[in-house]
């Protein structure tokens, strides 16, 4: 593949204005992150879903500012091209706009993301309007945050009722005006998705799970290829099974260490008859 261009605000919204769907997907490290540059992904959001798919926790709480930093300097050397953006951790901008300003400078400044992602609608709206007035863009996300899990009563689709629906695209609205360049709708109805993505002026909706209307699609990358082992959401489809395939191969070199058929000479280090002859004296002589 040819190299590609780096992805830029001007550029996406390009695609966008043109009627060409954005791609983004999640990553959390350097090997996926070649892939998925190699790929031509327009969009690559370091998650903090990485609590869940790299850290084994059954949820994103515990994610800290260090393990994202980490995770995203990782994935951009990785794919140096595409529009990295760093997922805010939880209470890493919820206290107040100077906490958000100054965690959301350490992806752009240790990491070279090139925006940010934080949860929340009309509630966060001050601190996402003081990110795009400190020169770093971010992005919005609604219906399901799963930094709020708890109090949305668990990962379910939301706005399936009227008022909760109006309550999304107010949400959107009030993003928007904030100067959110984009906002992702995550599990939220089709129809509720279209009404936003219609008017949406000057962001781009992005949807997970919420249907065909939105300017681009994000899936999990986990859930892609089978890859996170407690549960698939509905909405993932699995582009391939990596994860038995990983497991069959794991089965197979377990089986043969056991069996003593690993390692064959093609996997081991030879020596010179004449270096071993000669090992062999030295180690007479030390005797
Ligand atoms: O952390 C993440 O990967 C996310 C997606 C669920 C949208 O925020």
């Amino acid at each position: 593949m040819s190299e590609r261009k780096k992805a830029t605000l001007p550029s996406l919204f390009k695609k966008v204005a043109d009627g060409h769907p954005i791609s983004m997907l999640t990553c959390y490290d350097y090997p996926t992150a070649v892939l998925q540059e190699r790929a031509g992904i327009d969009i690559i959001l370091v998650g903090d879903s990485l609590g869940m798919t790299i850290l084994g926790f059954d949820g994103t709480l515990p994610v800290t500012m260090e393990d994202m930093i980490r995770h995203a300097q990782a994935v951009r050397r990785g794919a140096p091209n595409a529009w990295l953006i760093g997922d805010m951790p939880y209470m890493s901008y919820q206290p107040s706009i100077e906490t958000a300003i100054r965690n959301a400078g350490r992806f752009m400044a240790e990491a070279g993301c090139n925006a940010v992602k934080l949860e929340g609608g009309i509630e966060m709206a001050d601190r996402l309007a003081a990110l795009v007035r400190s020169g770093i863009p971010a992005m919005g996300h609604l219906g399901l945050t799963p930094q709020s899990a708890s109090a949305l009563g668990g990962f379910r689709v939301q706005g399936k009722g009227a008022l909760q629906a109006k309550k999304i695209v107010d949400d959107a609205k009030a993003l928007e005006e904030a100067g959110a360049y984009s906002i992702l709708l995550e599990m939220v109805p089709d129809r509720v998705c279209k009404v936003i993505t219609e008017r949406a002026k000057n962001c781009f909706i992005i949807s997970l799970g919420s249907g065909p209307y939105a300017h681009g699609q994000l899936l999990i990358y986990h859930d892609m290829f089978g890859l996170y082992p407690n549960f698939k959401p509905k909405m993932a489809k699995v582009y391939a099974d990596a994860g038995k395939v990983i497991q069959d191969g794991l089965n197979q070199y377990v089986a043969e260490v056991t069996g003593r058929t690993f390692p064959q000479p093609e996997n081991w280090f030879q020596m010179p008859d004449e270096e071993w002859t000669r090992f062999c004296e030295l180690l007479e002589e030390k005797r």
